[in-house]
């Protein structure tokens, strides 16, 4: 039964492979809500443009999105699943929220600016406008959760302040989507290079486990993280990058086996060693079947076709009110 029929959105870029980071930040979140609310998730193609991906790579990225989801329980029957570019009432809605978007709120984004950073000589309107098209994607279906990483918050919070702009200037048409997480409070899967940074598809393969990742690199990945000799005194402050280990830990590992290793730290006893081996190990028990799964859902070209375009006509059908009801709002009705 859906819980006060609230409306679930949410979407992954088709960038490259997922990662831990990913599923516990939102796929896992996608197959919790399931079960219990209307639920609208999509592979953002539209949003991988930005950095302009080869046009032979794109149909690959779409489809190992997809499969990798499914892979970790999503069910095609239970939700709609679709393709971002499928429904061409998100540009079209993307288009009228630009209209109440301001430049200078768009840059001072953080994203936008580690982008700038990052790639100086691609700022273009698309990176800009990225936060327009993400509240679009979100508000086209009113949507009231969206499950999300930490790292989105941000975008979540300009979403709200562009459904707010448009209900006050328009008429009332959209709920103010919240980001959402089944704990406490958003996730962050640490990177394994102990920088403190999150993990991530671009940025550091080396430090990211991929839901792809065979058993033994997955092993080599985990013991080159970065430790030290240990702690010389009883319940000491965790260095950064051992706390993300700890962190990892958590999220892979039972939790009698998370305490024994908390236990060693404070009494001194701890070997990092074993430690990362644990890691590894539970690491691999975790990707193993959802890599093998995905794998042979990527060859079943005909399967992730028709989910698409099943998906595909309930989201378009669902949207189309949305655009209809915008329209009229803002006076587009002319015969
Ligand atoms: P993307 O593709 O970068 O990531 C997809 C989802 O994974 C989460 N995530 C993480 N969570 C915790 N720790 C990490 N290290 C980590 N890395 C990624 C992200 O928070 C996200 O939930 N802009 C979005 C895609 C998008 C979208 C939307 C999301 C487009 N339109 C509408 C929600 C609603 C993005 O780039 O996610």
């Amino acid at each position: 039964m859906a819980i006060e029929n609230k409306i679930v959105v949410s979407g992954i870029r088709s960038t490259g492979k997922l990662h831990l980071g990913n599923y516990f930040g939102a796929m896992q979140n996608y197959v919790k809500m399931q079960d219990d609310y209307p639920c609208y998730f999509f592979v953002a193609d539209y949003h991988s443009l930005t950095t302009h991906p080869d046009p032979k790579d794109l149909r690959a990225s779409v489809y190992r999105v997809l499969s990798e989801n499914i892979a970790a329980g999503l069910d095609p029957e239970k939700v709609t699943l679709y393709a971002q570019s499928d429904i061409p009432e998100i540009p079209e809605l993307y288009l009228m929220l630009n209209m109440l978007a301001y430049k200078g709120e768009l840059e001072k984004v953080p994203t936008f600016k580690d982008k700038v950073r990052q790639n100086p000589n691609n700022v273009n309107a698309g990176l800009l406008t990225y936060p327009v098209l993400m509240a679009a994607d979100i508000l086209i279906h009113r949507a009231s959760l969206v499950p999300v990483g930490k790292d989105q918050e941000q975008h979540l919070e300009m979403a709200r302040n562009f459904a707010q702009r448009f209900n006050s200037r328009y008429g009332e048409l959209f709920p103010e989507p919240q980001p959402f997480n089944f704990g406490d409070a958003l996730v962050k899967v640490m990177s394994l290079d102990g920088s403190g940074g999150k993990m991530s598809k671009s940025e550091n393969e080396n430090a990211t486990i991929y839901l792809a990742d065979d058993d033994d690199s997955i092993r080599k990945k985990v013991m080159k993280a970065k430790t030290d000799s240990g702690p010389i005194e009883a319940n000491s402050l965790m260095p950064e990058y051992i706390a993300s280990l700890f962190s990892l830990m958590r999220l892979v590992s039972a939790p009698a086996t998370v305490a024994a290793f908390e236990e060693h730290f404070n009494q001194c006893t701890i070997r990092y060693g074993d430690m990362k081996k644990q890691l590894a190990e539970d690491m691999i028990e975790f990707v193993r079947p959802i890599r093998e799964k995905a794998k042979a859902l990527e060859l079943d070209a005909p399967l992730l076709q028709s989910i698409l375009k099943r998906g595909a006509e309930q989201a378009r059908a669902h949207a189309a009110f949305t655009i209809s009801e915008a329209r009229k709002l803002i006076g587009i009705n002319y015969y």
